[in-house]
């Protein structure tokens, strides 16, 4: 049996990953934590931390989860530089999964855009477009942010070098090298991503539509199970499931 606590219990992917923990055998949750609540008292009893947070809590997390030998799966996004270095650096002490999203449909996303973008080349336009619930606090998603470090890793560019975060006035004609990023705020949208590379004559996109929670919830816990005895490394999704 794997032991699990979830930290962020009261927030939307803390009360799914409650509600799907239930419905798999062979994992148990070991404690509910949000803010105000004492994490470091609760670890004894537990194999591994799921966290969907904030981006300023999970260093943190990751520190006392090494202090005391337990697995990490982190799905909280939207984290600065030097908090992503703080991070890491428990990886050579802990096993932990570090994911931008952990939906099966996303990682298949990521998997064909590397592909697409292999394949059309440099002849075409690159842009992503990315919609969220009017209650996220970081943009682009973090979704966003692995697809765009996708497309920059097959062109070969510095990404803060050719990112174009929407655009205002009079721009000019759009360059070759750049990429679009778009973030749009509204309404319950669970997480929609359109990767599009655009040319002369013709376009292709790429999309992948989240309706419910729980296809990032069911990942996170399939993550945790599969993160829980292994040595110590950062792992991501595309890992757990297989496809590297
Ligand atoms: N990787 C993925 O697949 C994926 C999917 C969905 C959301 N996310 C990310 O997960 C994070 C949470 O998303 P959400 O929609 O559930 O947000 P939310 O605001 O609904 O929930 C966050 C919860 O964390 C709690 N929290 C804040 N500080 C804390 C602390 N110090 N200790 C314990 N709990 C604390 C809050 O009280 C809240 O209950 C965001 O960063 C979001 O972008 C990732």
């Amino acid at each position: 049996m794997k032991r699990v606590v979830i930290n962020g219990s009261k927030g939307r992917m803390g009360q799914t990953l409650l509600a799907c923990a239930q419905q798999i055998p062979g994992l148990q949750v070991a404690a509910a934590v949000d803010l105000g609540d004492d994490l470091r008292s609760v670890l004894e009893g537990a194999d591994v931390v799921i966290d969907f947070t904030f981006h300023a809590v999970t260093a943190e997390v990751a520190a006392l989860c090494a202090e005391r030998g337990k697995a990490l799966v982190i799905g909280t996004t939207g984290h600065s530089e030097g908090e992503k270095q703080e991070i890491r650096r428990h990886g050579s002490t802990i096993p932990m999964v570090w994911a931008s999203n952990y939906s099966t449909g996303v990682n298949t996303l990521f998997w064909l855009t590397q592909k697409a973008a292999e394949i059309l080349g440099p002849g075409f336009d690159l842009e992503v477009v990315e919609m969220h619930h009017r209650l996220k606090k970081d943009a682009p998603s973090g979704t966003a942010t692995t697809l765009l470090e996708i497309l920059g890793k097959v062109r070969q560019v510095q990404l803060d070098e050719v990112l174009r975060h929407g655009r205002k006035g009079i721009t000019g004609e759009r360059t070759n090298s750049e990429i679009g990023i778009h973030a749009l705020r509204g309404g319950d949208v669970v997480g929609d991503h359109t990767v599009i590379f655009a040319a002369n004559g013709e376009r292709v996109e790429l999309t992948h539509k989240a309706s419910s929670r729980e296809t990032f919830a069911n990942g996170a816990l399939r993550a945790a199970q599969w993160v829980t005895g292994r040595s110590p490394g950062i792992y991501d999704m595309q890992d757990v499931l297989g496809l590297r």
